[in-house]
């Protein structure tokens, strides 16, 4: 698919669920938030349906994100469902992590190629600071599952505040170098003041070379997480949704009121 400035949108990243089992300063207040109605979640046939269309539109990239990936029942069921497609050359999860000691080889086993894994400092407390809940020591485990599944290459995702020279990210560098780990820096952003950054070592963030639709796990395909554009999969239709996100995908972003990462699966 080609968007109105020559886009080739071929990656979808796709939000299974809005919860999370951390709380993430910048992603989360600590009361957590307001939760979408189970009945709202897309079930597993709906997603399928949405990414089976996306596939055969030309969509070869997917990515299964949250809030948490790992905290939606049977996520493994739903992985196995959509490698099946014919057509995706990667797939891959964006996790915390804490599960993948548990899950690593499941989600091998059902198709899935890689995950990115978000590790903001390497420090026991300064962890438990930024998420609220979360042990470190869980991370590192999880890290060490998802190579021995052989979910590679496996990605670091390290918020900074506005350096990659801020000690934390240095220290979450230096463990990568040793580790055999790929790091990306992301600048810690605001989609309520339109504030964002390039990702250091990724591609997103830059609106020229955007190949990106989203699903939320509520069912809405938004074109951009810096605008507010999105198209409702149940009231639409699959197929019609994504045509219309493509055609309307904005050149570059702006603000989003209603974007939350936990939605939206940033
Ligand atoms: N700014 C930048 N990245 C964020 N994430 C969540 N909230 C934000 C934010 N405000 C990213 C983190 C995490 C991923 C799941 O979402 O990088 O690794
Ligand atoms: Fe959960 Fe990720 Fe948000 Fe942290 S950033 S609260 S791990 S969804």
């Amino acid at each position: 698919m080609l968007d109105k400035y020559n886009r080739r949108i071929n990656y979808m990243r796709i939000s299974v669920t809005d919860r999370c089992n951390l709380r993430c300063v910048y992603c989360m207040p600590e009361e957590g938030i307001k939760l979408i109605p189970h009945k709202e979640i897309l079930s597993f046939d709906e997603i399928y349906e949405v990414a089976k269309v996306a596939v055969s539109k030309g969509v070869d990239k997917i990515r299964i994100t949250g809030g948490e990936p790992l905290v939606r029942k049977n996520i493994v069921s739903l992985v196995r469902m959509i490698a099946s497609l014919d057509g995706i050359k990667d797939l891959g999860m964006t996790t915390n992590g804490i599960y993948l000691p548990k899950y690593a080889q499941q989600l091998a086993d059902a198709g899935l190629h890689r995950v990115n894994i978000s590790l903001d400092t390497l420090d026991p407390e300064k962890y438990k600071k930024v998420t609220r809940l979360g042990d470190v020591n869980d991370v590192f485990k999880g890290i060490e599952a998802a190579k021995k599944a052989g979910l590679l290459p496996i990605k670091i995702n390290c918020v900074i505040q506005k350096t990659k020279m801020e000690p934390d990210a240095q220290a979450v560098a230096e463990f990568c170098g040793k580790n055999d780990l790929e790091v990306r820096f992301i600048r810690e952003m605001d989609l309520e003041t339109g504030q964002f950054w390039r990702v250091q070592g990724g591609d997103g963030g830059e609106c020229k070379i955007c190949n990106r639709l989203r699903l939320t796990s509520n069912g809405k395909i938004r074109p951009c997480l810096f605008s507010d554009l999105e198209y409702d999969v149940r009231k639409l239709g699959a197929e019609k949704a994504i045509m219309l996100a493509v055609g309307n995908k904005p050149k570059s972003g702006t603000i989003s009121m209603n974007g939350k990462f936990s939605n939206v699966g940033g």
